[in-house]
């Protein structure tokens, strides 16, 4: 069996609102492999969304241990956890969250700029996103 690609064991995440204490996640287990599709679901308030925050590395548990590709991501710091996220992480958030200012070619290189990718790879991966959704002729248009 290949090793899962992300593995959460004994997660607990717990939110202190003054004196009351709201345990979001308590002794969560989770192991996901490569290529597998997960839904999470659940009643509202039930921690989906502090998973997917401690799963997308935008937040920490309090206890308990994250293994993302068989690392260790609990105790990173956070520069090297925006590290991995940008270079390991994808999001598809419900808005979309695209720069106004920004055009479609220019919004796809943001976050490859920020990776460090060197300027002519980026072109070559922006040329082939828009190609792939049939926005070649938006390239230069801004998201409104
Ligand atoms: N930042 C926070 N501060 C305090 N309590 C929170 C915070 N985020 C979530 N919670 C609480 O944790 C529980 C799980 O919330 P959440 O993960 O948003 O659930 P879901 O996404 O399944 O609706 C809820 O009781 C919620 O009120
Ligand atoms: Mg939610």
């Amino acid at each position: 069996m290949t090793p899962p690609q992300i593995e959460l064991a004994g997660i607990e995440r717990v939110f202190h609102l003054g004196d009351s204490e709201v345990h979001a996640l308590r002794d969560l287990n989770l192991r996901i492999s490569a290529g597998e599709y997960v839904a999470v679901m659940g009643p509202s308030g039930s921690g989906k969304s502090t998973l997917l925050n401690l799963v997308g590395l935008l937040d920490r548990p309090n206890t308990g241990l994250y293994r993302l590709e068989g690392r260790d991501v609990t105790t990173l710091s956070p520069d090297e956890q925006a590290q991995v996220r940008s270079q390991r992480i994808g999001f598809v958030f419900q808005s979309f969250h695209l720069v106004p200012r920004l055009t479609a070619a220019e919004n796809i290189a943001l976050p490859m700029m920020l990776a460090g990718l060197p300027p002519a790879q980026r072109a070559i991966r922006v040329e082939q996103a828009l190609k792939d959704y049939g926005l070649e002729d938006r390239a230069k248009h801004r998201p409104d």
